[in-house]
């Protein structure tokens, strides 16, 4: 879990984030999340809308582990796209971790119906005030999540720094491969969330026949197929046995043969629905 990928701007991220999506807050949250940082994770993911900051940012500074080894991402929600609401976002998620700044900052959405009539103003408005945090020291990284090429293209039209990371829905279910394509022709990270397909790979025959060969389980398998498509995995979970499982990832390595098997079976996950709807909007 040590091992870094380097963003554009030479920031380090740990390959392998922690996903905190549905995990609710409280209890639940602050427990997993200390449960994470003690089976070695250093990388937690978070947004404003999941409502989990405070109990995470009261796991985080009880784990008292040093603020520069770990690397904490928050989103700014769909009602915050102007230049102000950004910048106040920014401050009001920080306030909740008890963070002084974060390692990066993603836009959650492209196209929150509250902007629909006028997305890529809101977008470039939104982007501006991060990229001032960014200079200002308070971001360590700038990204977009669930962006599509038209969405990013969009984007940089008025970006002056290029978005580092695109966090998407993604994996072997649902490739993405133009999103993913369209990041690397930008030199930014596809992080990957949801990477069991939130559960639904994890009794797929297909997959359960690899993790028999290699003896492991068909959720690390699933995650190695990410770490090996150069994607960063942001595994959800609240059992305790089950984070520590979703970091052993690095004793084994899936033949290109078996990668090919897991790629086969894009377009079959109901869970993508949701955002397949988001694409269409435009
Ligand atoms: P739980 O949080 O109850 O442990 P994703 O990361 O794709 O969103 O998937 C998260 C879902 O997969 C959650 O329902 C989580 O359940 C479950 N999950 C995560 N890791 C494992 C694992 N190693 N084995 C079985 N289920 C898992």
């Amino acid at each position: 879990l040590t091992d870094t990928y380097t963003l554009a701007n030479g920031v380090e991220i740990p390959v392998v984030g922690f996903g905190t999506w549905q995990t609710p807050d409280g209890d639940v949250a602050y427990q997993s999340t200390l449960d994470a940082l003690a089976a070695g994770y250093r990388h937690i993911d978070t947004a404003a809308i999941y409502g989990n900051e405070e109990s995470i940012g009261r796991a985080i500074k009880d784990a008292n582990i040093a603020r520069q080894d770990l690397f904490v991402t928050s989103k700014l929600w769909n009602t915050e796209h102007t230049y102000d609401k950004a910048k106040q976002a920014l401050e009001d998620s920080l306030a909740r971790l008890q963070l002084d700044y974060l390692d990066l900052y993603l836009i959650h959405w492209p196209n929150p119906l509250q902007f629909r009539h006028d997305w890529e103003k809101a977008n470039a408005e939104t982007w501006r005030a991060m990229e001032e945090a960014y200079a200002a020291g308070k971001i360590r990284a700038i990204g977009i999540s669930n962006f599509q090429p038209h969405h990013f293209e969009a984007l940089l039209k008025t970006a002056k720094v290029v978005p580092m990371v695109n966090q998407l829905y993604v994996n072997p279910a649902d490739l993405e491969e133009d999103a993913v394509a369209f990041n690397n022709a930008h030199n930014t990270l596809t992080e990957a969330y949801s990477p069991l397909g939130t559960g639904s790979l994890l009794a797929v025959p297909e997959i359960e026949a690899i993790a028999a060969k290699y003896n492991k389980s068909t959720a690390q398998v699933t995650l190695r197929w990410s770490l090996q498509h150069g994607f960063l995995p942001l595994p959800k979970s609240t059992h305790k046995e089950r984070i520590i499982a979703n970091t052993e990832l690095f004793d084994f390595e899936l033949a290109p043969e078996d990668v090919a098997v897991l790629d086969a079976l894009s377009g079959s996950d109901p869970a993508k629905q949701h955002t397949d709807a988001d694409k269409t909007q435009f």
